[in-house]
């Protein structure tokens, strides 16, 4: 689902509205809202009124997604930044002119970069923001990253997992009840989940909603994946977590960097909408392993670049490290929309983790364009920690005035994927 531009209803036909966001003139249908007046607010998707809203809402509607920073004199903005940001609308920019773009501290300049990026996100994808439901299903984890709360020689937390049938019903509901078009079914690597068991939840899920479907369940062979495609699954949120070897290798006991290359290469040529990107301020993290990573996302051939901040997690061998910079992720965040600028850049809830409410409006303003929502059912929420008090938005505003009508979300999200779900 996706939030749009409130617009104002400017004058009234039998079946049809004329409405103003703010740039742009159109004529609606009603569809099925009645009892408008001229100077109601509305939600509408391309054809077709879909909410009427409060003019308050409509308000902090507009300023979550479409207000700016008020952009500094272009005196106070560093030069050689103000020279990158521009050859980076004709050019892809090199690994060094990345670099020197996440080495910028300076405030003038860093809004700069935010507002260029939310610039560039305003024009190659719709004024929108789109909506993801996740589904934490097993906290059981075969691994042991030194970072994640889930690791294998945890037990802080009682360890859950969802009975297929659960999983199923959970996903039907938040598609027909709620309105949302993906989903993120996440676990940790657990084998409980066999091959047969996940193709018939995944086939179960496609035969009885229609939704776009990601998997985040880690570590499985090619053929698993080949055939979890086949069962209706169209993407996967397999994160590379850094692209350095040493870091890869030091933060994942076991595990080889290239044997994570080689698979999520793989899942490309199945087909897969590949979700991937790494974690911002583990230990001994450098600018250019930042650099690197954002590189490997555009290399990867990603639709949806994923990078989070580091938090810290009780109970693993990180607890008591810092987390990640927050300016760090929306530099990383920033630079991508400048690399891949027709990409859906999504806020991550570690990020809303370390900022709170304001972090959403934060990432929104650098580039930003989407959203997680943590639809685990709450008797299972807590015991799902890959980090500590990690964000939860109990009232999901965003969900009540985001496109439940069916059809057009599904058209758009088709759109910009390239295939039907
Ligand atoms: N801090 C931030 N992100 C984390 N993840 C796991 N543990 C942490 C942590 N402590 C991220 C990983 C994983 C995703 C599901 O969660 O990048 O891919």
């Amino acid at each position: 689902m996706c939030l749009t531009l409130p617009s104002k209803v400017i004058s009234l036909n039998e079946d049809s509205v004329e409405i103003f966001d703010g740039r742009r003139q159109k004529t609606v249908l009603l569809g099925s809202l009645e009892a408008l007046k001229v100077g109601d607010w509305v939600l509408s998707s391309d054809d077709f009124l879909i909410n009427k809203i409060s003019e308050a809402e409509a308000k902090e509607i507009t300023d979550l997604i479409w207000s700016n920073y008020e952009v500094p004199d272009i005196n106070e903005i560093d030069q050689r930044a103000r020279e990158i940001m521009a050859a980076s609308e004709t050019r892809e920019i090199t690994r060094e002119e990345v670099e020197y773009l996440l080495s910028v501290k300076d405030e003038k300049t860093l809004i700069a970069l935010y507002s260029e990026a939310n610039l560039r996100r305003k024009r190659f994808v719709k004024d929108h923001v789109c909506v993801h439901g996740i589904i934490e299903f097993s906290s059981y984890c075969a691994n042991n990253c030194l970072y994640c709360g889930l690791r294998r020689d945890n037990d802080c937390r009682e360890k859950y997992r969802m009975e297929p049938e659960e999983i199923i019903e959970e996903t039907v509901k938040a598609v027909e009840e709620r309105g949302y078009k993906i989903i993120v079914l996440q676990s940790g690597d657990d084998a409980f989940y066999t091959k047969e068991k996940l193709v018939y939840l995944i086939g179960e899920i496609k035969k009885r909603t229609r939704v776009f479907l990601y998997l985040s369940i880690g570590d499985r062979t090619v053929e698993e994946y080949r055939v979890f495609k086949e069962a209706g699954a169209n993407g996967v949120l397999y994160r590379f977590e850094s692209s350095n070897q040493q870091l890869y290798e030091a933060m994942h006991p076991g595990k080889k960097l290239a044997d994570r290359l080689e698979l999520l290469k793989a899942m490309k040529q199945l087909g897969y909408v590949i979700a991937t990107g790494s974690i911002i301020g583990l230990p001994g993290q450098e600018i250019s392993d930042l650099a690197n990573d954002i590189f490997l996302v555009k290399e990867l051939g990603a639709f949806m670049p994923s990078f989070g901040p580091f938090v810290a997690s009780h109970g693993t061998p990180l607890e008591n490290k810092d987390s990640g910079d927050s300016e760090m992720v929306l530099k990383v965040m920033a630079i991508m929309r400048f690399i891949m600028p027709a990409s859906r850049i999504p806020l991550t809830t570690a990020y809303e983790t370390i900022r709170g409410e304001a972090g959403r409006k934060e990432a929104f303003l650098a580039g930003a364009n989407s959203l997680m929502f943590n639809l685990t059912p709450d008797k299972y929420r807590k015991n799902y920690s890959i980090y500590d008090n990690k964000f939860y938005d109990a009232e999901r505003k965003i969900e009540k005035w985001s496109l439940f009508k069916g059809e057009t979300s599904y058209q758009m999200l088709e759109e910009e994927v390239g295939f039907k779900i």
